[in-house]
């Protein structure tokens, strides 16, 4: 047998009952050490897996009808990252043959993040006043934000409007696109101008398909365009079916299909640098977490409040937690430009960061102090 580093470890926490023991045993006849084996120590069982035939362990799990065979079975049937070779799954150090070696040379030789090269980021940050701290403010943002110093806000996450006819409060949303963008990147100039070096933007966005205008990939443009790096896409998959199949004309031909989307976007960017300074204590961002999150799609079910809160685009909670958590340290100053019903802020308060929320409508700047005054409950 190889030493355990070759194994991937399963780790089972159980009582390890004589029962355990039983097919711990059981499943070590069964397979061949070399592929894949148990053991039962006090307080779990772990697995060692290296390959394994996959139809074997069906025939294992059905040859077993206990509570330990089956769980065996259905934590290495959730693994879905695994090589096949010999008609055996490869768990196990499968990427060391696709291995690139002298890493950092090819990268440099490849020039790493090119299009931000010559970017003349100063790196001193400096503190936003106190009058603009933990604030809701009512007004539009390309005004109000110039009142804020260069360099001060560690994080931005945003929803614009989006340009699709919604019925918002004080805004039109069916301006002419060019218009539109014009407006939006003005309002962008000011957040790449206040955001720290290190800070980060992260903006949800949905294109209008139906338009045929890529907003994501703009967006994308406009921000690369700045010179920010590009940190990453988020898939937000909201699950919502119920989109139409095809324009009238088109169904079932190649003439024009329609494509339907159930996700959103979320793109983020970096100014200066892609590594944000923090002390370790206030990350709060936990294992399980970071783990899960890290995996850039996210399943989470559409706000279900916004009729309640008369808007018609909230994005939920879990979305800015999230965000938040994972491109934030406790302490931060976060700000939302787009703020709605104030659900960055509301989460940013939570959290413990500092929070600056604005909006152009006084009707949602009033939720959004609402829900700040009963937000204090019931988070992490
Ligand atoms: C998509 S919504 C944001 C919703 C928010 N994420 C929430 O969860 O409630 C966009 C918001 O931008 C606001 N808005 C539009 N133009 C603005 C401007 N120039 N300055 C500030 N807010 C503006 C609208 O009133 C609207 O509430």
């Amino acid at each position: 047998m190889d030493g355990e580093n070759a194994y991937l470890a399963i780790v089972l926490p159980r009582a390890a009952t004589a029962a355990d023991c039983q097919t711990v045993a059981a499943f070590n006849r069964f397979f061949p050490p070399g592929d894949v084996y148990a053991r039962a120590e006090e307080g779990k069982v772990v697995i060692c897996l290296k390959q394994l035939d996959f139809r074997r362990l069906e025939e294992f799990a059905a040859a077993r009808p206990d509570e330990l065979a089956q769980e065996i079975f259905r934590r290495i049937s959730d693994i879905k990252s695994y090589n096949i070779r010999g008609g055996k799954r490869i768990y196990a150090n499968y990427g060391a043959e696709r291995k690139v070696r002298q890493r950092k040379l090819k990268e440099e030789k490849r020039d790493k993040v090119f299009y931000a090269r010559g970017h003349n980021f100063a790196p001193e940050n400096n503190a936003v006043p106190p009058a603009y701290a933990n604030r809701i403010i009512c007004g539009d943002s390309l005004k109000i934000l110039q009142a804020l110093p260069d360099n001060c806000v560690d994080l931005i996450f945003t929803s614009p409007p989006y340009n699709f006819g919604l019925e918002y409060a004080e805004q039109d949303d069916d301006h002419y696109w060019q218009d539109y963008f014009d407006k939006l990147f003005a309002v962008f100039d000011q957040c790449i101008r206040v955001l720290k070096f290190g800070g980060r933007i992260a903006v949800n966005v949905q294109p209008l398909f139906s338009d045929y205008i890529p907003t994501h990939h703009l967006l994308s443009n406009y921000f690369l365009g700045k010179k920010l790096l590009w940190k990453g896409e988020i898939l937000w998959e909201k699950n919502n079916y119920n989109c139409k199949y095809t324009a009238w004309g088109s169904w079932k031909s190649p003439a024009s299909p329609y494509l339907k989307y159930t996700w959103e976007f979320i793109e983020i960017f970096c100014k200066g640098s892609l590594k944000k300074v923090g002390a370790k204590e206030n990350a709060d961002i936990t294992a399980e977490e970071f783990k899960n999150w890290v995996t850039a799609k996210w399943s989470i079910a559409p706000e279900h409040k916004m009729q309640a809160y008369g808007h018609p685009a909230v994005f939920p909670e879990e979305l800015a937690r999230r965000i938040i958590k994972l491109f934030s340290f406790r302490g931060d100053f976060v700000l939302d430009p787009f703020n709605g019903t104030g659900t960055t802020t509301a989460v940013a308060q939570r959290l413990g960061r500092k929070f600056l929320g604005i909006d152009i409508a006084e009707k949602y700047c009033e939720i959004a102090r609402a829900r700040l005054a009963g937000s204090g409950e019931g988070e992490d």
